[in-house]
């Protein structure tokens, strides 16, 4: 297909004929939407980094406590892998560390880094995409294996597609795992809007990378000036969504396809489900996983979740 992504362009052009239009989040992960999503995760307005960072600086001790020694951490959706050095500290004699991520580049530099501050760690990246079957049978085994999935990547998974990936991990992870799950907590509606519609106009520039990267890969034709960042909640769904809204009626060339736009039409980029503790914890005994311990920040802002295996 000379040099187009396949996969890219076929999510992008189903996706636009489709009412109302999408694009699969994982597709904003290119190298530059990879930088810019770090650069959110510093962003004054965007809370649930820092929430989660003290939250694991807090716990990491109980956490370690329950994992036990030997474990292998298998990291989904690892990006830069900051927030993973709190643990790697704090487990006891580590075994490995699997981190998995659809970004190449954002993957190299962390196992980098990480092997340079860490350099008896065991290692193995893996590329992929999280939510496709992962095989860790390269990886040697260890006394358990620790999934730990931060940032409430989870949010951005539908309540049933997160359900399927927690049940999906299980025999994934194997018979000795568990599961540290970081999840957003819904919350007073400014700060969200806040997090998702930042003052610095980074997340509106992380979102319409999306069509940076649709007229450098696809050969598209979209004017910027004509689009605008969009974040909502959606009350009934319990979700901060994520949209590009055309600012007037127009067409746009994709891959020498028309597509047309209303004015005010959105292509839905992405969706951040919030949960109550008690919502997330309802999800993981559905899952097939017992909720061992759940922590929040005294702000009420984020959550982490340590699941087991049910008996
Ligand atoms: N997991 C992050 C979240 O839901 C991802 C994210 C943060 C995000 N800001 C974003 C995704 C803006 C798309 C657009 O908070």
């Amino acid at each position: 297909m000379n040099g187009v992504d396949g996969e890219f362009a076929d999510a992008v052009i189903a996706g636009f004929r489709g009412t109302p239009k999408s694009v699969s989040s994982r597709f904003l992960y290119d190298t530059r939407g990879s930088d810019l999503f770090e650069q959110i995760t510093e962003l004054e307005d965007y809370y649930p980094t820092k929430a989660e960072i003290s939250l694991l600086d807090r716990y990491s001790g109980e956490i370690a406590e329950l994992a036990g020694a030997g474990v292998r951490l298998v990291e989904y959706g690892s990006g830069s892998s900051r927030k993973t050095d709190r643990l790697i500290e704090a487990l006891p004699s580590i075994a490995s560390y699997v981190p998995i991520d659809i970004s190449d580049s954002a993957l190299s530099q962390a196992a980098a880094r990480l092997i340079a501050r860490f350099p008896d760690l065991a290692v193995y990246p893996l590329h992929g995409d999280f939510n496709q079957r992962i095989d860790l049978s390269a990886v040697p085994d260890g006394k358990t294996t620790l999934g730990f999935f931060p940032g409430s990547t989870i949010g951005n998974l539908t309540r049933a597609a997160a359900r399927d990936f927690l049940e999906n991990a299980r025999p994934l992870l194997g018979r000795k795992s568990a599961f540290l799950v970081g999840v957003d907590l819904k919350k007073d509606l400014n700060v969200l809007l806040r997090a998702y519609n930042d003052r610095e106009g980074v997340t509106a520039a992380f979102n319409m990378n999306l069509l940076v990267r649709i007229n450098r890969e696809l050969d598209g034709a979209f004017d910027l000036e004509k689009f605008v960042h969009e974040a909502v909640w959606n009350e009934d769904e319990g979700r901060i969504e994520m949209h590009i809204r055309s600012l007037q009626v127009q067409s746009v060339q994709v891959l020498n396809q028309r597509f047309d736009f209303a004015e005010g039409e959105t292509i839905h980029t992405e969706n951040s489900y919030k949960y109550s503790l008690e919502e997330f914890q309802a999800l993981s005994r559905a899952a097939g996983w017992e909720p061992l311990r759940s922590w929040t920040d005294e702000n009420g802002l984020f959550s982490l979740h340590y699941l087991g295996p049910a008996s």
